[in-house]
Formats: structure tokens, C-alpha cells, sequence
């Protein structure tokens, strides 16, 4: 399979915007990109519809065009964890269902990027989590982090657990989400993190002032930096 897993440290990292920005690149590139969120929880309804936003959000950088519940499997409203989410629904869910899906997608596409839900330990069902997910679907992993105190351990706990179920680590996204302030911890993290973890950064995605994930918003472009790292994925063998 051809594609990547886009796992981050915790929840509102900064994983559909790293994402999305790759799959632009790389569409840039004329690559046929497909785009995957297996499960998405806290949907808001419109229409009726419960809607996935991250996953719309991709689909339109990827300029894919699957159907929704190819893209995302598994909707819900609950802003919980996917396990707790279903579980609440009276759902279980069912990870061969999304391997299908995914096998799908990569037919359909010649590189599948895949956002992950929460971090790794984000729960699934009672016994399996984000991190034998990745695992089943035998890509390689690529990690967001943040550039604040507790990036560390967060990061070194994310590869510990990766490494444990033999997932490759592509690399590290160090994603600001919000405004740099530079402290300590912003100016130390890119060099503690590449020394301690043996993993490559592979780039350091700025602060982007009107990037807004919104479904209204006309596409932002993605500036220089996203692109420099799909560039930089390719490199290393994506
Ligand atoms: N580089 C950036 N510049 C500006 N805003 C950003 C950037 N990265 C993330 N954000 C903002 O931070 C918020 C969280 O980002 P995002 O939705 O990508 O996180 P996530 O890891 O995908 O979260 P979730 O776990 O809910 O899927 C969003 O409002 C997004 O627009
Ligand atoms: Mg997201």
C-alpha cells in the first residue's frame, strides 16, 4: 500500500492541516492523492446530515472525489473518542471495514494519505487502538507535534508506541497551531527532539493568521513550508 499515516501527539495538533497541505502539494505535483479520516467524532449537523469536516476538508485539498463514506467510515457527533463515541451509539467498530475502505481508496489513488484520529492511544474498540490501526494498514507513520513545553514527552511517548508495534516513523511535524511566542521551548524543541528520537524533522509548519477550517472558507492557499515538506517526504521515500 501507498500512503501515509498522519498521527499526531494529541488532538488538535494540527493533523488535517499538515495533511491537507500535503495532499495540495502533491496534487501540485499532478499525483493522484486520495485522503482517508476512518473515524470522525464530534460531527455537527447540517441538514440533518451529520458532517465530516476534516475529511471534507481534505478531500477538496486532495481534489478527491470519493464518496464520503469511503473517506470517513465511521461519523459521529459525540466529541469523544472513537471507542467511547460508538460505544454511546451502541457501535462497534469494525476494523476490517475500514481496511476495505482504505484497499478502496489506494486502488482508486496512487498515494493515500490518511489522517489518524486523536494520537496513538486514542481508543478504538475495548482492546485496540490508533496505533494497530496504523499497523493493519501497513503504512508508515508521520508524527505532528507541538512546538511547547511538553513536546517532548509527548513526542518520545508517540515513537515509544509506534516503535513497540514496529510502525516506521517517517518523521516529525513540528505544527504551530497558534501564534509563535518564542520561548525556551519553541527554540529547543527541533533540536532535542531530532537528537533524542533518531528521527528525522522534517519540517517546521508556521502559523498560518487566516487559515480557518471552515467549510465556508474559499481553499487558502498553503504557503511555502507545507510544500517544502511534501518535497521533503518524497525524499525520504514517500
Ligand atoms: N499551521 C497552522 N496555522 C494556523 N492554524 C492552524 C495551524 N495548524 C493548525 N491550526 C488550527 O488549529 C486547529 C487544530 O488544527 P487541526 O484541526 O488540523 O488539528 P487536528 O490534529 O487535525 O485535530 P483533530 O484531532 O480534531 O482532528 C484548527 O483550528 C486549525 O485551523
Ligand atoms: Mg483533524
Amino acid at each position: 500500500m501507498n500512503g501515509i499515516f498522519i498521527t499526531g501527539t494529541d488532538t488538535g495538533v494540527g493533523k488535517t492541516v499538515v495533511a491537507a497541505g500535503i495532499a495540495a502539494a502533491m496534487r501540485q505535483r499532478g499525483i493522484n492523492v486520495g485522503v482517508m479520516k476512518p473515524i470522525h467524532t464530534g460531527c455537527k449537523t447540517r441538514k440533518g446530515k451529520l458532517v465530516p469536516a476534516d475529511s471534507l476538508f481534505l478531500a477538496r485539498f486532495a481534489s478527491a472525489d470519493d464518496p464520503i463514506g469511503l473517506i470517513t467510515p465511521y461519523i459521529f457527533s459525540e466529541p469523544l473518542a472513537p471507542y467511547a463515541a460508538a460505544t454511546g451509539n451502541n457501535v462497534v467498530i469494525d476494523i476490517e471495514r475500514i481496511i476495505k475502505s482504505f484497499k478502496i481508496l489506494c486502488a482508486r489513488h496512487d498515494y493515500v494519505i490518511v489522517e489518524g484520529i486523536g494520537g496513538v492511544m486514542a481508543p478504538i474498540t475495548e482492546r485496540f487502538y490508533v496505533a494497530g490501526l496504523i499497523k493493519r494498514l501497513k503504512i508508515p507513520a508521520l508524527i505532528v507535534t507541538r512546538p511547547e513545553l511538553g513536546t517532548i514527552n509527548h513526542t518520545m511517548l508517540t515513537i515509544g508506541c509506534l516503535r513497540e508495534r514496529k510502525v516506521p516513523v517517517k518523521g516529525i511535524v513540528i505544527n504551530y497551531s497558534r501564534r509563535h511566542k518564542n520561548t525556551p521551548a519553541e527554540k529547543s524543541c527541533r533540536k532535542t527532539l531530532g537528537k533524542l528520537s533518531g528521527i528525522p524533522i522534517i519540517a517546521i509548519t508556521p502559523y498560518i493568521p487566516d487559515l480557518r477550517i471552515k467549510l465556508s472558507d474559499r481553499t487558502p492557499a498553503f504557503p511555502d513550508p507545507f510544500l517544502k515538506l511534501a518535497y521533503r517526504l518524497f525524499d525520504v521515500g514517500c
